[in-house]
């Protein structure tokens, strides 16, 4: 492990929480979704039948892995901005492990501790020529000492030029102009030599859209209210997750799925570590997450914009998901 994830982040999370709850328009960051909990809670999102993108984008990268290979000047480190289960990321680095011997080399990044040890081990045991150096922190901090540990390389066989991936369409959860200086920042920690693969949901079917985000087992729901158990948990909240309820809906107006927190009644929850009251009324919702959905326009806009060519897009069949390979110019 690279680093230690520092203690700051609950002092942080609790400024956020007090802010975002003290909001006229009460609003949580999705990044707080992602505690241990959250984490595997996701992983099963990713398994359920409503939600297609994490389907959809395993296949493209498993129909396309000789056409996203071709496209890359070998050997390369693989650097992966919130690694998850890494079961997508499989597929690519066992791909490299074919390809470049003895070794190749993987620095997945993620906040989650537990998830980062068990997808190492569970790929250090099925490709035996694969090191994992894995970082443990967001995912600038990450990709900076990604850079370092390559740079100074002790082990002269780590290859110095990089594919940087971030799939799950992640980059959804920005704002557009968010995204934007977001891909900027990562074309200033990549040289020209480097390589960028990112994942775009595309606007489709506002009901397609809308069932991925309603599974009927209701994991996306648990998944949403699991932040207030959080606050509970590291913050000494005592909201009652009974008394709220998953809404979440696609916003037309702004190609985004929005997902809240209804509260079912008026009440106050008390906070401890920030010793505060929050009221909500009746039907007032806590702004839980925005996911953007693309379309192909604005993804060669907001590419070029950041300093990055499209070297290719790839599709599934139904254009619901694109893949784009990206290289800075
Ligand atoms: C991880 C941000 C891509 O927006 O689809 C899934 C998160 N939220 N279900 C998404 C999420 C509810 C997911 N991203």
């Amino acid at each position: 492990m690279l680093n230690k994830y520092n203690k700051n982040t609950l002092f942080e999370f609790a400024a956020d929480v007090s802010r975002g709850l003290g909001d006229k328009n009460k609003q949580l960051s999705p990044k707080y979704f992602y505690d241990d909990v959250g984490s595997k809670l996701f992983e099963k999102i990713c398994i359920q039948p409503e939600y297609y993108p994490t389907r959809i984008e395993y296949d493209i990268i498993k129909t396309n892995l000789k056409n996203i290979t071709k496209e890359l000047d070998l050997p390369l480190s693989l650097v992966e901005l919130g690694s998850g289960n890494s079961k997508k990321t499989f597929l690519l680095l066992e791909n490299f492990a074919q390809l470049q011997k003895p070794f190749a080399y993987y620095f997945p990044i993620d906040v989650s501790h537990k998830i980062l040890h068990e997808s190492s081990n569970l790929l250090s045991t099925v490709i035996n020529n694969l090191k994992i150096h894995y970082i443990h922190d967001d995912f600038f901090n990450g990709l900076k000492i990604a850079n370092d540990y390559i740079k100074n390389k002790q082990n002269l066989a780590i290859p110095e030029n990089k594919l940087v991936i971030f799939l799950g369409s992640s980059i959804g959860n920005f704002e557009p102009e968010q995204a934007k200086s977001f891909l900027l920042n990562i074309r200033k920690n990549l040289k020209t030599s480097d390589y960028f693969l990112i994942g775009f949901d595309l606007q489709k079917d506002q009901y397609v859209i809308e069932n991925a985000y309603n599974d009927k087992n209701g994991i996306t729901a648990m998944f949403n209210l699991n932040i207030l158990n959080r606050i509970n948990k590291e913050l000494g909240g005592n909201f009652n997750l009974d008394f709220f309820e998953h809404r979440a809906f696609y916003n037309n107006k702004e190609n985004r799925i929005e997902m809240h927190l209804v509260s079912k009644l008026d009440q106050y929850v008390y906070i401890k570590y920030i010793d505060k009251s929050f009221h909500f009324r009746k039907n007032e919702t806590i702004h839980t997450e925005n996911s953007y959905k693309y379309t192909q326009k604005q993804i060669e806009d907001i590419s070029k914009d950041a300093g990055f060519t499209i070297k290719q897009l790839f599709f599934d069949k139904n254009n619901w998901f694109v893949l784009s390979l990206l290289k800075p110019i």
